[in-house]
């Protein structure tokens, strides 16, 4: 018998204030047609002074606990995937800890940018199969709001907050669980998508800064590789495929790639309407709504899949 990481339960959290694409217009050289025909976005979410990449994460974390009917006692691990955690150091994911009343346990963030819960859900993965965690945490939070250059069009109208978080939990046998994982990294590509200061070189935060054309070309083309590698990996074909919840970066990028897989945009589910670009948190964010509005139901295979800035990219395959 082999032992699986099975999604026990899932949970998100949006910060209180929603922004649509007519109020950034009044204060910015853009339309709503320009946003919605180019990404598909109309809303987005942006974190208030007491709202923190901890405070969201937090939130997720607990909501997913409470789906998942275990008790935040039982964790064993958080994994925290963020580019805007709420301090250098330390992790967030041990303010999540705290928060959460948990004395001891494995706490500790993971930088991948976009593809960060892809990231932190292989490694909160491998160590449920290995026998070092028993249920796990697997968040994914951001305050992109607070690296954005405000006056800058081309990059500021497309990311929003939020958190999204999954409880993995530890079982033996049976068919449900994480089937596959796939990462990649590829550094030469550092200058299409940064942030432009760091503690170590400019000792400030800095703002985000992207060559938005190139990234689309490099995604489209990633993606779909990706995703063929993890069906494989996992034995199965796009025909068995029930949902794809992909990165939530653009609309058209989320349809290229589906039209390359020959997977219909029916089973693609999409919420960058809403939600934005919200980095590390958008796969898990989308989840989260699919599960619960009843699209994503027990026994089905669903493929999560992202890509972000270095570039790192990566998907994996579940039965959920
Ligand atoms: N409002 C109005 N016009 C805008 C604008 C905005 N918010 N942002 C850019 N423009 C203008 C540009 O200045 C440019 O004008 P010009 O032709 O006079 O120079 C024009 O629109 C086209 O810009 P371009 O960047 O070529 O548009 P695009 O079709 O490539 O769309 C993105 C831009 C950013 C939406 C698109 O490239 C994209 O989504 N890329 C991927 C980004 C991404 O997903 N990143 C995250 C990955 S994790």
């Amino acid at each position: 018998m082999s032992l699986r990481a099975v999604i026990a339960g899932v949970g998100s959290a949006l910060p209180a204030r929603r922004v649509d694409n007519a109020e950034l217009a009044k204060q910015l050289d853009t339309t709503d047609e320009w946003i919605v025909e180019r990404t598909g976005i109309r809303t987005r979410y942006i974190a208030g002074d007491d709202e923190t990449t901890g405070t969201l994460a937090t939130e997720a974390a607990r909501r997913a606990l409470d789906h998942a009917g275990i008790a935040a006692s039982e964790i064993d691990l958080i994994v925290l995937a963020t580019a805007t955690p709420d301090q250098t150091f330390p992790a967030t994911a041990t303010k999540v800890q705290t928060a959460l009343g948990i004395d001891d346990c494995v706490a500790f963030d993971v930088a991948a940018v976009c593809s960060g819960f892809l990231y932190a859900l292989t490694v909160a993965d491998s160590m449920i199969r290995s026998g070092g965690a028993k249920a796990a945490l697997v968040i994914g939070a951001e305050t992109f709001s607070r690296i954005l250059d405000w006056e800058d069009r081309t990059t500021c109208v497309l990311f929003g907050d939020g958190a999204g978080a999954v409880v993995l939990a530890a079982e033996e046998g049976g068919t449900a669980g994480i089937l596959a994982t796939k990462l990649h990294a590829d550094g030469r590509h550092n200058q299409l998508l940064y942030v432009d200061g760091g503690p170590s070189t400019t000792g400030t935060v800095g703002k985000l800064r992207m060559k938005g054309r190139e990234v689309f070309r490099h995604a489209v083309l990633n993606l779909a590789s990706v995703m063929g590698e993890v069906l494989d990996l996992a034995g199965l074909e796009t025909a068995d495929v029930d949902w794809v919840v992909p990165h939530q970066a653009n609309a058209r990028i989320l349809d290229a790639t589906a039209k390359k897989l020959g997977l219909s945009p029916d089973k693609v589910v999409l919420t960058v309407d809403r939600h934005a670009n919200t980095s590390a948190a958008s796969v898990p964010l989308a989840l989260d709504v699919a599960v619960k509005d009843g699209r994503v139901k027990r026994g089905d295979i669903v493929v999560l899949e992202a890509m972000g800035g270095g570039f790192t990219w990566g998907a994996a395959v579940l039965r959920y």
